[in-house]
């Protein structure tokens, strides 16, 4: 604790001497959560890490989070300096879509609105009419199917999948998966809520439809954690990356909640239910970075102006 303690400090430092703000996802390790709580930066979902990172003055933003946030934070405010604690975390929706098939698919299909989830590369984005997140997929899809509009959808299926039967819009789905929420088993869920029968189920739409079935609650993460505040439950079945623990318990400090259950367990899965490229930002490679400037993320010029576009679509959405 005491060495803990110590490397907050120095973080904070840099933090005041690189004019920098520290914008952390809620799957990272609590310890940086708690830091970027404690330095004025923001936990959030994906697509309030975007708007907070795009609106607040800091001059350097410290993405914590995986790649394809930090790409987002530097399409949208090219003139900032975006920093990330690693540049190997990546999401195996963005691997799952490279650009040169994605925009074969999508020449293939001209009549359809491409909207694409944030989880890609900003190639991807830049191919795209919207991008989306968890916390807006369906209220953008409805809105479009309004129009009368057919929708291609990527990369995740599973969420894609839920889309298309909550608003009953047609869409072409790509074939891609979240590794971490695909493990889990709607009868690992059905098997737990038995043994808590209280319990309110939480899902992270990018599960597996029989899974999804089984929620309550069928959100993004900062949706997850709204409910987990709002019903009235007092334990909770929690289907998504437990780096939402954090703050879930710190919110509701009398609640309970339980990991869904994955394929595997314990030592053998390593990553259930924790995203093992979230697991690469720790407090030692946060400072580094922010100490000597490594791991600066850059985007064409191009590529991000074309980008910007579906991605500025997105945040006006929901203003
Ligand atoms: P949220 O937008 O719900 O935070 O999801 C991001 C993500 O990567 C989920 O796995
Ligand atoms: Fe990607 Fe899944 Fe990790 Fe989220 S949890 S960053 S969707 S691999």
């Amino acid at each position: 604790p005491e060495q803990v303690d110590a490397a907050k400090a120095r973080i904070k430092a840099l933090l005041v001497r690189e004019n920098a703000v520290l914008v952390a996802h809620y799957y990272t390790d609590p310890l940086i959560q708690a830091l970027a709580e404690e330095t004025g930066g923001c936990v959030a979902d994906s697509l309030e890490m975007a708007r907070f990172g795009s609106q607040h003055p800091a001059t350097t933003l410290l993405v914590a989070g995986v790649k394809f946030m930090g790409e987002t934070a530097k399409i949208l405010t090219p003139h900032k300096r975006v920093l990330m604690p690693t540049l190997e975390a990546t999401c195996s929706l963005d691997i799952g879509c490279p650009i040169e098939e994605f925009s074969a698919f999508c020449d293939q299909h001209p009549d359809r609105a491409v909207v694409v989830y944030a989880n890609t590369s900003a190639a991807v984005k830049a191919r795209a009419d919207w991008v989306v997140t968890s916390s807006i997929a369906l209220d953008v899809v409805a809105h479009l199917d309004a129009q009368g509009q057919k929708i291609l959808w990527a990369p995740d299926k599973h969420l894609g999948g839920y889309v298309q039967k909550q608003t009953g819009a047609d869409v072409l789905l790509w074939d891609g998966a979240c590794i971490v929420h695909e493990e889990f088993k709607a009868q690992g869920v059905e098997d737990l809520k038995r043994r808590h029968p209280g319990a309110a189920v939480l899902v992270h739409p990018e599960s597996p439809d029989a899974v999804v079935a089984l929620g309550d609650v069928v959100g993004s993460t900062s949706q997850l954690i709204k409910a987990a505040q709002t019903l009235p439950n007092s334990e909770f079945i929690v289907a998504t990356d437990q780096g939402i623990f954090y703050k879930m318990q710190q919110l509701c400090p009398d609640k309970t909640f339980h990991i869904a259950p994955t394929a595997g367990s314990g030592a053998t899965c390593r990553s259930c239910a924790n995203c093992p490229w979230m697991a690469m930002n720790a407090l030692d490679n946060l400072e580094q970075t922010l100490r000597d400037g490594s791991n600066e993320i850059f985007v064409d010029k191009a590529l991000g102006e074309r980008a910007m576009l579906p991605l500025n679509r997105m945040l006006a959405f929901t203003k």
